[in-house]
């Protein structure tokens, strides 16, 4: 059966997410983006109200909401605010591949620490020469003895300056390409050094970071999943969390069409409100497309993951078609605000500039192209079962 109606639980976690975003995070959104303000009061806000690390089993302290209900979370809370919904969200990319991955005593101790305080993590993936070139990585993990040391630097790493662990890929063996990656769990310490914190063209409230590693020691058993095989616990926790990019833009893109709609209804112009022009409504039609299609296609994605399934080819789909989608809506919703929608005065302009980080991190619109490209071509089964922990 076919049926995208949210049962009376998904529309009061809607709710409630929603109730959050517009007493919580609207008010604030344009002073936070102004000063690339950090949202720490509304990070534990969110945590107090369970919003926050929605994805973490039951078992190991979480809410263990489905991805369909994280979606529903992630698209109220990126209307808000895309930044903030960032910083609160980014949890959910962090802790994926130990998830996925991680030993039991791993997910005991690190899931715990963030069921039981407004703890950060971050996802450690990118490098200056790595993007979206991931094996192309140069940061290293080295066995001595019962210890693994880390040295690298990885870049735009998200809530980077406030983490207390991170999810840090590394190249175990230099000459196996993306075989030679693996992926450790990677505590704060001394030598864990922050060198920059980026100025963004937009989701500025969000935290991005360079983050290095200088010799810098763990435990053995901090590997999460199998040695060198790091690069598919990447794809595969990309899989898993794109469809929340993809609710984000949706979120945004819904953002920009709300206020071009309203506006288009108070702007007057040649003696009538410019929604009554065609140029105009064809403009709010499309948008109102955008934002259907986008989060149709999010749900898909987010479905097939809570019915154990892969959702590679899905994902890709959201996540490029949302980004986009998110995109053309600002830009248009500039378009109908005229020459005021460039003045910073008005709402839409930061959301023009939020909006183009969606084509951008987790994977651009082009690397979704690829990948959409990838499973057309060469189909993988689709009964295929998700990663699995
Ligand atoms: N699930 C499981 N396995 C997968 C997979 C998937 N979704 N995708 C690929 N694989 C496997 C392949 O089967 C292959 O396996 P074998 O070793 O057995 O052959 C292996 O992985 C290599 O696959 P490819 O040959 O397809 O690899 P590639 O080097 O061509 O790269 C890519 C593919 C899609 C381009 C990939 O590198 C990619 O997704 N790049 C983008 C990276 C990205 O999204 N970065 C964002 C960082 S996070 C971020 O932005 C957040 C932040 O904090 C700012």
């Amino acid at each position: 059966m076919v049926d995208f109606t949210l049962t009376d639980e998904q529309k009061a976690l809607r709710d409630m997410a929603h109730d959050f975003a517009a007493k919580e995070i609207r008010p604030v959104a344009w002073e936070f983006d102004k000063d690339a303000t950090w949202p720490q009061e509304i990070i534990e806000k969110a945590w107090e109200l369970g919003l926050m690390n929605s994805h973490v089993p039951e078992e190991y302290g979480g809410p263990g909401v489905s991805a369909l209900d994280g979606a529903l979370i992630e698209e109220e809370l990126a209307w808000g605010c895309s930044g903030i919904a960032t910083s609160v969200g980014a949890n959910g990319l962090a802790t994926a591949p130990l998830i996925i991955g991680g030993s039991d005593e791993l997910k005991r101790t690190y899931l715990g620490m963030l069921s039981e305080a407004p703890v950060l993590s971050s996802f450690c993936l990118t490098e200056p020469d790595a993007g979206s070139d991931v094996s192309g990585m140069r940061t290293t993990a080295v066995r001595k003895g019962d210890k693994w040391v880390i040295n690298g630097s990885k870049c735009f790493i998200t809530n980077g300056g406030y983490a207390s662990f991170f999810t840090v890929y590394a190249k175990t063996d230099k000459e196996a390409g993306h075989r030679g990656i693996s992926c450790f769990l990677v505590p704060k310490d001394g030598t864990v050094t922050v060198d920059k914190k980026e100025d963004k063209m937009g989701q500025r409230a969000s935290n991005t970071a360079t983050i290095s590693f200088n010799e810098t020691e763990i435990p053995i058993g901090h590997l999460i999943g199998q040695e060198n095989k790091g690069f598919k616990l990447a794809m595969q926790t990309l899989d898993r969390t794109r469809p929340g990019v993809a609710a984000m833009a949706t979120g945004i893109a819904r953002a920009a069409f709300e206020f071009a709609t309203a506006y288009s209804k108070e702007r007057v112009q040649f003696g009538v409100p410019i929604a009554m022009h065609q140029g105009i409504q064809f403009m709010i039609a499309d948008m109102a497309t955008k934002v259907h299609l986008s989060r149709l296609a999010t749900w898909n994605s987010a479905v097939l993951l809570d019915q154990g399934r892969r959702n590679t080819l899905e994902s890709s789909h959201a996540k490029r078609f949302a980004a986009d989608a998110a995109m053309e809506v600002a830009t248009d919703a500039v378009q109908v605000y005229g020459g005021y929608g460039f003045i910073k005065e008005y709402p839409v302009e930061k959301l023009m500039r939020d909006a183009k980080i969606m084509q951008l991190y987790e994977g651009t619109s082009q690397i979704q192209r690829l990948v959409i490209a990838r499973e057309t071509l060469l189909p993988r089964r689709v009964d295929e079962p998700a990663a699995v922990a």
